[in-house]
């Protein structure tokens, strides 16, 4: 470690040339960290120890229909077939009516957590007496949030243990994801709160569980949108709910089912320059809300219809954070054609009911490897050392033999470059 000093005071060309000495990086390998450094203005602002930047892939979605507006949706991923399995999930919702979304209010909940505490009881009835007091010092610390009509909104208190009380504040963060304000705001309560009842506050800081900031996507499919390959609609649908029953009944199989609706949700959190690990935890807490880990969505088949529902907290937000200062995110925006951050969480449960319709319908009927693995054979072509010529070539060798494996590829590259090098010689 001693021999890079003090890397974060160091210039990136400094950066660059320490990481060249201390480590055993061939020299492309150097190329590759400098010419992949795009924008080490922007990287340094947002990071520590800036030296290169990681670029992801960023595709459209097609087909959503979402409230009677349609929408393309930019999602960044690295994982191949969740782009298409997006679109085909939103076109068929679009050929049944769409997408009906909606969301809760924007409360965020802060915590702060009181520790020592002899009589819990008491400190709550207390903090119940001054409980205006306290969100007037909430609001006074972030006095353009309530101009913009925003702040604080009630404030309770939980016990948690004999000698531990959570004060919970829920604050109206308008079109903001609102994570530093809250902190802000937070640490301003908990001073007064050490003033006036001389208490130890253990932490403040906001809760990424955001129970009171959620949104909510139904569509109604009517079975025979759903007929492939000779199975009937009917069958498809049935088939799909109970995928879902197993996702209620099940933990193994309901991260999984989650996992496939965070493909979609995830993408567009990311291309929108907002926090997934936040949405990520809250997601698979609200899924575990009634003391079990269940799916997310479910699925109902009612009335010759495949009725689908998928809730989430969603506390993204439009403005503030990384989303300011990120170009993409703003050409992202715009390509969606949002306004507000209910808007853009609207489109994101919507992706993620989506997503998980075009899983569940592939895993019910041909099995996932078919399209998943068709539009991943090019990772793995480029991963078997195929260049942008070869590829399409190995492609469709490959498809044409049937083969889907890493083994294969590179023994079909082997003779391609054979048979090239003969014709040549
Ligand atoms: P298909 O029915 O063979 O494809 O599905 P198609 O050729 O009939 O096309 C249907 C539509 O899909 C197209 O309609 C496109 O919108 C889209 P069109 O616009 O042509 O009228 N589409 C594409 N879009 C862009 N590029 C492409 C492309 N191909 C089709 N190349 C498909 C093929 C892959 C869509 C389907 O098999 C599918 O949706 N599979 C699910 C794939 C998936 O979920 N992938 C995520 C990785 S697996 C996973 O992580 C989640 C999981 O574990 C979750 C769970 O267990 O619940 C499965």
């Amino acid at each position: 470690m001693q021999n890079y000093g003090k890397f974060y005071q160091k210039p990136w060309e400094e950066r660059i040339n320490l990481i060249k000495k201390n480590e055993k990086l061939t020299e492309k390998q150097i190329q590759i960290l400098e010419t992949a450094a795009q924008n080490k203005t922007l990287g340094n602002t947002m990071i520590e120890n800036y030296i290169t930047d990681y670029s992801y892939p960023e595709g459209i979605a097609f087909h959503y229909l979402i409230n009677n507006k349609d929408y393309i949706v930019p999602m960044v991923t690295e994982e191949p077939s969740v782009v298409a399995a997006s679109s085909h999930g939103a076109s068929i919702i679009a050929k049944a009516g769409g997408f009906f979304a909606s969301t809760s209010e924007r409360l965020m909940i802060g915590q702060i957590i009181v520790e020592n505490v002899e009589d819990t009881e008491n400190l709550t009835k207390k903090i119940q007496k001054i409980g205006k007091e306290l969100l007037l010092v909430a609001d006074q610390a972030h006095p353009s949030l309530k101009r913009r009509g925003g702040g604080t909104r009630w404030l309770k208190t939980r016990i948690l243990a004999a000698d531990l009380v959570t004060i919970d504040i829920a604050i109206d963060v308008q079109e903001a994801m609102g994570a530093n304000m809250i902190n802000t705001m937070l640490e301003a309560v908990a001073k007064k709160l050490e003033e006036l009842l001389n208490q130890q506050v253990l932490m403040s800081i906001l809760s990424n569980y955001a129970t009171e900031c959620v949104a909510r996507a139904t569509c109604e499919i009517p079975v025979e949108l759903l007929a492939k390959k000779g199975i009937s609609g009917e069958n498809i649908a049935k088939k799909i709910s109970q995928a879902s029953r197993v996702a209620q009944l099940d933990p193994y199989r309901a991260v999984t089912h989650n996992k496939g609706i965070m493909n979609g949700v995830d993408a567009v959190v990311m291309a929108s320059g907002n926090d997934w690990r936040a949405i990520e935890s809250g997601a698979h807490a609200y899924a575990a809300r009634n003391g079990q880990y269940r799916g997310l969505s479910t699925w109902k088949l009612n009335n010759n219809c495949l009725i689908g529902e998928l809730e989430l907290p969603l506390p993204v937000g439009f403005v503030g954070g990384s989303i300011g200062i990120i170009p993409l995110v703003k050409v992202n925006q715009d390509l969606l054609k949002i306004t507000s951050a209910q808007e853009l969480e609207c489109v994101i449960v919507s992706v993620g009911l989506a997503q998980n319709l075009a899983a569940l319908l592939a895993l019910v009927s041909e099995g996932i490897q078919k399209g998943h693995m068709r539009l991943q054979l090019k990772s793995l072509v480029i991963a078997a050392g195929a260049d942008a010529i070869e590829e399409q070539t190995v492609v469709d060798k490959m498809l044409q033999a049937g083969k889907r494996d890493l083994e294969s590829a590179k023994k079909i590259l082997k003779e391609i470059r054979k048979r090239d090098k003969n014709a040549g010689s």
